[in-house]
């Protein structure tokens, strides 16, 4: 009798467990991979702030110093995440976006534009983007690094890439054949590496007297995708990574030269300014961003793939098997098209079911990614 009601009593516990098991999450954790139940206990944990709107396009987007004295430079704090992208990481650094590194998308929208007149359009495809496959849908926050493992009080795992979260998350935005990171099959794929940044110095001062300009990023680029093809058996260069690697090894040129020198005519970025970004998350000295808003310019971009053969694709699991993707564009015609449709099926696969409240805030963020691609692409609703 005594036994049986020990038994029961255990069960009941052992139920109880499993239904309030909550996973040791992080509010700006990506919720990829959780069970129903799972995700309706995070949300009992945390202030459900669900999908926004988006910001409105700021108004002012004259050249200005923008390292300044409301947002200087500061020194990280323990927990203060920073993660592959230079920009962002600069950006938190300042104060433009919140020094820890853990910002909701509206606010990224909106400092990318303060900070470096990014054009609206731009921030809202690429922010929203990174949000939907790294964000946390429910507490409406991203981190800009992250990506420890996550740990689990409830014993499972889910399946990867939803083990970890934040813009340091390899294979939904951040991907291969970066510039100054490794790729992740070969080492830390989201810290600044001295080894890569001297072949970006040498090729600057071969290729690009000194300073990187369009020839040095031609090069460059081209050198890290050879790199990858030869080292690294899981390489991957099909989208979105082949959009994304080329656009951002522009984004130097285009956002980080001081505005009143591009005014002047200049097209080459200083190594060291370069590096201050890249290394220590640092704007220079009286740094004033650019005077016209952009996405990054067509012309830099044509530049830098034409200057090299390349196809979208990836190595099949050995070194230098390079193949071409056969499902490059997807169901489009359109390059951007199949980008936003990548992310919109990326985002699937992370929540194949959501409900309530989860569904609620996935959907509001496809209709603002939509935002950015509206003028050339048919929406895609997948949970309508
Ligand atoms: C609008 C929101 C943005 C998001 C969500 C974002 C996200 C990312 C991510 C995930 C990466 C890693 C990709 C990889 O190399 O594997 C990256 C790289 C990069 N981002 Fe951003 N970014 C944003 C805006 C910007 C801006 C405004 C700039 C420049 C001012 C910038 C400059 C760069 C550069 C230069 C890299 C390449 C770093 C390298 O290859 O070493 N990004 N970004």
């Amino acid at each position: 009798m005594l036994l049986s009601l020990k038994f029961s009593v255990l069960a009941i516990a052992l139920q109880l467990a499993r239904v309030l098991a909550v996973p040791a999450l992080q509010p700006y954790d990506s919720l990829a991979g959780l069970t129903r139940d799972e995700v309706d206990a995070f949300a009992r944990s945390v202030k459900v702030v669900g999908g926004q709107p988006i910001p409105k396009p700021i108004k002012d987007t004259s050249l200005k110093l923008v390292n300044d004295k409301k947002h200087p430079w500061k020194p990280l704090r323990a927990g203060d995440q920073r993660g592959p992208c230079p920009g962002l990481n600069a950006l938190a650094s300042h104060g433009w976006l919140p020094r820890s590194g853990v910002a909701t998308p509206g606010e990224i929208v909106t400092a990318v534009q303060n900070g470096y007149n990014m054009e609206w359009t731009r921030a809202v495809l690429v922010t929203y983007a990174a949000f939907l496959v790294n964000g946390n849908p429910l507490t409406n926050l991203l981190s800009i690094g992250e990506s420890r493992g996550m740990s689990w009080l409830t014993g499972h795992a889910p399946p990867p890439p939803a083990l970890a979260s934040g813009l340091n998350t390899h294979g939904t935005f951040e991907g291969d054949a970066s510039l100054t990171r490794s790729d992740a099959f070969l080492g830390d794929n989201h810290s600044f590496n001295e080894t890569l940044f001297q072949q970006l110095i040498d090729i600057s001062n071969k290729v690009g007297g000194g300073k990187y300009n369009v020839s040095a990023a031609a090069e460059m680029r081209f050198q890290r995708v050879q790199d990858s093809i030869a080292r690294n058996p899981n390489f991957n260069f099909a989208n979105p990574r082949f959009n994304t690697a080329f656009i951002e090894a522009v984004f130097p040129i285009v956002f980080f030269i001081d505005g009143r020198l591009q005014e002047a005519g200049e097209t080459g970025l200083d190594l060291d300014v370069m590096r201050g970004f890249f290394q220590d998350h640092r704007m220079p000295k009286d740094f004033h961003r650019r005077g016209t808003p952009t996405g990054a310019s067509d012309s830099e971009l044509d530049f830098v793939m034409a200057a090299h053969d390349y196809v979208p694709g990836f190595n099949n699991g050995s070194v230098n098997s390079f193949v071409a993707d056969p499902n490059f564009m997807g169901t489009q015609t359109e390059t951007v098209c199949a980008l936003y449709e990548k992310f919109v099926n990326s985002t699937v696969s992370l929540y194949p079911s959501p409900h309530g409240d989860l569904r609620k805030a996935l959907n509001k963020n496809l209709d603002n990614f939509y935002v950015a691609v509206e003028s050339r692409c048919d929406q895609i609703k997948p949970y309508h």
